[in-house]
C-alpha cells in the first residue's frame, strides 16, 4: 500500500493533494524546471498556451488568465462596466469572493435565496430582485452542479443583465451537455489548489466571446495597458504565473478522468448512504454532467455528525456556515435572519464529505459507517 493510503487509513481527509501529486510528481518536476531554465515567469508561453486551452474546454473562443478566481469575478465585473452604485444579484449561499467582488468595485451585492435541492440560485426569486438599478448576475455552480442556465438567461435577456458565470467550483460540468463558462458573457475559473483542476498557489482565468472582451481583460490584469508603460485605463496586477501555468498544463489533460472518478466516488456514496433516513442525498439535476467539487449532505443534527466523524479520524467542512447576507461585512444591507430562509437552513444543515479522485471503496465505506454509528445512536 502506498503511504498516502496508509496515511488515509488513520485520517482520512477531505481532500488529498498529495495522492494526486505523487501520481505526477515527474512531470510537474520537469514543467517546473522547463520555467526555470526558460527564465521566463510572467505571461510566457505556458499561460498563453493554457489559455488556449481552457477557451477549448469550455467551448469558449476566448480565456485570459488572472492571479486567482476572486479576481476573475473582479475584473469580468470591471469588463462588463460595473461599478458604483450598480447592483448585481448573487446567490446568498456561495464562497464570500462571490459578493466581495462586486462590493469591492462599491457595486452593491443583492441577494438571492436557492433551490433547496440543488443549493443554486433560485432564479424565480432572482427575478423579484431586478430594479433599473440592476447590471449583472452572477450565478455559482456550487459543490461542482450547473445553475438553470435555462432560467438565467431568461431573465438576463428580459431585463438585459450580463451574466457572469461563477465557475470556480464547476471546471468540467455541462448544463445540458454545453460545458459551465459557456453560457454567461463571462465565466470565471479559480485554480486554488484544492479546486477540481488546482495551481500550486493561487490562479484563475475568464472566459469570453469575443477578441475584443478578451483585450480588455488582457489590459485590465496589466495596469490597463495594451503597451507597455501606457495606461489606458485604471487596471490592476492580476496575471496567472508562468510557473502556475505549467503545472495546471501538466494537469489538465487528466481532468476529465478526475471528474469521472468523482462521479464514481459519489456513486459508492449514494450506494452506501442511501438507506440513512436522517441524510439527504446531494440532488443530481438530469440537466447536468456534476462533477462533484463537494459531495453535500443534509442532516438535521449536522454539528453532532460532524464531530463525531471527526472523533473517528474523518474531516469534513462546513461550506458554508454563514450565508451571505448575514455577513457582519453586509450589515449595512439591514438584511434580517429569516429573509433568506433556504440559504440559512442549508448554512444549518450542509456538511461536505471528503471527495477527491483517489479515494477508494474502502474509503468511503469507512465514511459511511461511522455516520450510520453515528446516526443510530440517540440525539445529544
Ligand atoms: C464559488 C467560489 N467563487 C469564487 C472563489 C474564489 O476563488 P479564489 O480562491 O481562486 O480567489 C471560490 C474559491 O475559493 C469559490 O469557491
Amino acid at each position: 500500500m502506498d503511504a498516502t493510503k496508509e496515511g488515509r487509513k488513520h485520517n482520512l481527509p477531505i481532500v488529498d493533494l498529495k495522492a494526486q501529486y505523487e501520481s505526477l510528481r515527474d512531470e510537474i518536476t520537469s514543467a517546473i524546471a522547463g520555467v526555470l531554465e526558460m527564465q521566463h515567469f510572467i505571461l510566457g508561453p505556458n499561460v498563453a498556451a493554457l489559455e488556449r486551452e481552457i477557451a477549448e474546454l469550455c467551448s469558449s473562443q476566448f480565456a485570459v488568465g488572472v492571479a486567482s478566481g476572486t479576481d476573475a469575478l473582479i475584473l469580468a465585473l470591471r469588463a462588463a462596466g460595473v461599478g458604483i452604485g450598480d447592483e448585481v444579484i448573487v446567490p446568498a449561499f456561495s464562497f464570500v469572493a462571490t459578493a466581495d467582488a462586486v462590493s469591492i468595485l462599491g457595486a452593491v451585492p443583492v441577494f438571492a435565496d436557492i433551490d433547496p435541492l440543488t443549493f443554486n440560485i433560485n432564479a424565480t426569486h432572482a427575478a423579484t430582485l431586478v430594479t433599473d438599478r440592476t447590471r449583472a448576475i452572477i450565478p455559482v455552480h456550487l459543490y461542482g452542479q450547473s445553475a438553470d442556465m435555462d432560467e438565467i438567461s431568461a431573465l438576463a435577456s428580459r431585463h438585459r443583465l450580463i451574466v457572469i458565470e461563477d465557475c470556480a467550483q464547476a471546471l468540467g460540468a455541462t448544463w445540458k451537455d454545453r460545458p459551465t463558462c459557456s453560457h454567461g458573457d463571462y465565466g470565471c475559473i479559480s485554480f486554488f489548489p484544492s479546486k477540481n483542476l488546482g495551481a500550486y498557489g493561487d490562479g484563475g482565468m475568464i472566459t469570453v466571446r469575443s477578441a475584443q472582451e478578451a483585450a480588455s481583460l488582457k489590459m485590465l490584469r496589466s495596469h490597463g495597458s495594451a503597451r507597455k508603460y501606457h495606461s489606458d485605463v485604471q487596471g490592476m496586477n492580476s496575471r496567472l504565473d508562468e510557473l502556475q501555468a505549467a503545472i495546471l498544463r501538466v494537469k489538465l489533460p487528466h481532468l476529465r478522468d478526475w471528474n469521472e472518478r468523482r462521479r464514481h466516488v459519489a456513486a459508492m456514496y449514494r450506494e452506501a448512504l442511501g438507506q440513512l433516513e436522517e441524510v439527504t442525498l446531494p440532488f443530481e439535476s438530469s440537466n447536468v454532467r456534476h462533477v462533484y467539487h463537494q459531495f453535500t449532505i443534509r442532516v438535521a443534527r449536522r454539528d453532532e455528525v460532524q464531530k463525531a466523524l471527526f472523533a473517528s479520524g474523518i474531516q469534513t467542512f462546513v461550506y458554508y456556515p454563514v450565508p451571505l447576507h448575514l455577513q457582519p461585512m453586509y450589515a449595512h444591507l439591514d438584511y434580517k435572519r429569516g429573509d433568506l430562509p433556504t440559504s440559512e437552513n442549508a448554512a444549518k444543515e450542509a456538511l461536505s464529505l471528503p471527495m477527491f479522485p483517489e479515494m477508494t471503496e474502502e474509503d468511503v465505506m469507512r465514511v459511511a459507517g461511522c455516520l450510520r454509528e453515528c446516526l443510530a445512536a440517540p440525539v445529544v
